[in-house]
């Protein structure tokens, strides 16, 4: 793979993975670093671009992030967003001030003008809305940068040194409210970077394998396999690089969706690794029984898990390898704090102690989410696997309020087939993120045929998301509902009610515990 990489320099704006995930679409290749990365790192990185991104600060607050004024020196193109632009502009000999009346501050969808000969604009219309979110301004520009847009509050929305390669807009080109907003970014990589947008998934999967196999050589690998998107891609991208060299290891919990098991099962018959499946539901159950707070159940899973994978890793001895289905977004480390954590998440993480290996390989660290599907499709996976929505790790157990048992996973299970099934047959997975069902600890009475019945109230939870940070509860029709509620009552026995979740996050969170 040549050389064509953007590097991102983060201070700590909302929407940073975003200018990242713009980037690639693109097909360029580019790495999101905290702004205090050094300049020799900077030279090491060796980009062709830089995006300095939106941050929460004012460029003129004593405690604001800085970066090294000799990154303008380097010679490589700097487009810098929001905050990234006032900081350009600031450290190139400009002024940016609070602005002093409401009309130059400017929040939300502005109607904007740009200047078409400037090449971040070329090819686009010459007015569009541009997505704004900025209480300070440029008072002056710095030398050698013209005005290339405007708005109606604000003559400097875009400024641009067409000589020396740096552009700064005022705005988010990356969220999708900004009308091409993705083509200013296209324009930027291509016009001004020299891109050749050779950054796919094809080309990626070839230079993984080899280097993957370079790296294990004759050795063994580990892996344990969730079903999830992550962990099975990675298996996939194993198995075809290093086949029987890789063990995998599918921990049953029983507390998967219906028939998960067998699919995943499924799914790598074709690949000549060894493929261990681990019947454990009875363990889990029992471990879980009379268990009903969420932490507690997901803790307790946790550590079953980590308990059964040792048990298996033991079987096969010591590995050179544990690999790890790592994916980006758990990697970038944000230019500010840490945000306060709500739930405490179950995945494979914490097994590096508990089993004997010499080194962790995580072959997808660099990937985003439907960069990892891309990938997962390319090796051939089932698109059931490729394009499932996320499951937590603790699986149904979080989606049974109160205690579990077998009985009342059986329920869930078929309630969550038939909600499933009638959604994608709607047509409606197409605009839903995640949808599943939830089994309550709540009973009503309700009346079948000539009788009374006492049983659960099942709730429906279906949202729409792109980060699942924040969630609406999605817009399911009314007779599509009618339809899963009336099947479910019918077919399923134990539940007598459907109710359907229309709490968006925040307040709620998607999974009910
Ligand atoms: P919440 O419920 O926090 O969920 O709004 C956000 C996303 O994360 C998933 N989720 C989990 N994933 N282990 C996981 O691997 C967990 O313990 C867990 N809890 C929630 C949830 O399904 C949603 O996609």
């Amino acid at each position: 793979m040549s050389r064509e990489a953007i590097l991102i320099l983060d201070f700590g704006g909302q929407y940073n993975q975003l200018i990242a995930r713009r980037v690639r679409e693109c097909s360029v290749y580019c790495e999101v670093k905290p702004y205090t990365m050094s300049l020799a790192e900077i030279r090491a990185f060796d980009p062709m671009g830089i995006i300095f991104t939106g941050g929460p600060n004012s460029v003129y607050d004593e405690k604001a992030p800085h970066v090294d004024p000799a990154v303008f020196d380097l010679g490589v193109p700097v487009l810098g967003i929001c905050y990234g632009c006032q900081l350009m502009a600031q450290a190139l000999g400009g002024s940016v001030t609070a602005a002093q009346d409401d009309s130059a501050r400017e929040y939300g969808k502005t109607e904007t003008f740009y200047n078409t000969a400037c090449p971040l604009f070329q090819g686009l219309p010459e007015a569009g809305i541009s997505w704004m979110s900025h209480g300070d301004y440029m008072e002056k520009v710095p030398a050698g940068f013209s005005l290339t847009a405007h708005s109606a509050a604000c003559p400097n929305v875009a400024i641009a040194d067409e000589k020396r390669g740096f552009y700064g807009v005022q705005f988010h080109p990356e969220v999708n409210h900004t009308d091409h907003g993705v083509d200013m970014i296209r324009n930027f990589l291509y016009k001004v970077c020299g891109a050749k947008g050779t950054w796919t998934m094809g080309d990626y999967k070839k230079t993984a394998i080899a280097q993957i196999r370079e790296k294990v050589g004759d050795g063994k690998v580990l892996l344990a396999l969730s079903g999830g998107v992550d962990s099975s891609v990675c298996a996939a991208l194993l198995a075809e690089a290093v086949g029987e060299q890789l063990t995998c290891v599918f921990v049953d919990h029983g507390l998967m969706r219906k028939d998960e098991g067998d699919e995943v099962e499924a799914a790598f018959g074709k690949w000549a690794m060894h493929f261990v499946r681990v019947n454990a539901e009875d363990r889990f159950l029992i471990k879980l029984a009379g268990v009903t707070e969420p932490e507690h159940k997901r803790k307790i899973i946790g550590e079953e898990f980590i308990r059964v994978f040792e048990e298996e890793a033991k079987k096969i001895g010591a590995v050179d390898f544990l690999a790890q289905g790592t994916i980006y977004p758990d990697v970038i480390e944000s230019g500010t704090g840490d945000a306060a954590v709500i739930k405490s998440h179950h995945n494979v993480g914490g097994l590096p102690d508990y089993v004997d290996f010499k080194e962790i390989i995580e072959p997808l660290r660099l990937l985003f989410k439907d960069e990892v599907r891309q990938l997962g499709r390319e090796l051939g996976l089932p698109e059931y696997l490729v394009s499932r929505q996320p499951f937590p790790g603790p699986g149904l157990a979080i989606r049974i309020i109160g205690d579990i048992t077998k009985e009342k996973a059986d329920t869930l299970r078929e309630a969550d087939a038939i909600f499933r099934a009638e959604i994608a047959s709607a047509g409606e997975d197409r605009n839903i993120n995640q949808y599943f069902a939830v089994l309550t600890n709540t009973r009503s009475v309700g009346v079948m045929g000539d009788g009374r019945t006492y049983d659960y109230t099942l709730a429906l939870r279906a949202v729409t998301t792109s980060d699942f940070m924040t969630a609406d509860w999605a817009r399911i029709p009314y007779d599509v509902l009618d339809r899963v509620s009336t099947r479910i009552v019918n077919e399923v026995q134990g539940i007598n009610r459907i109710v359907y979740d229309i709490t968006s996050k925040p307040p709620a969170t998607v999974e009910w515990e």
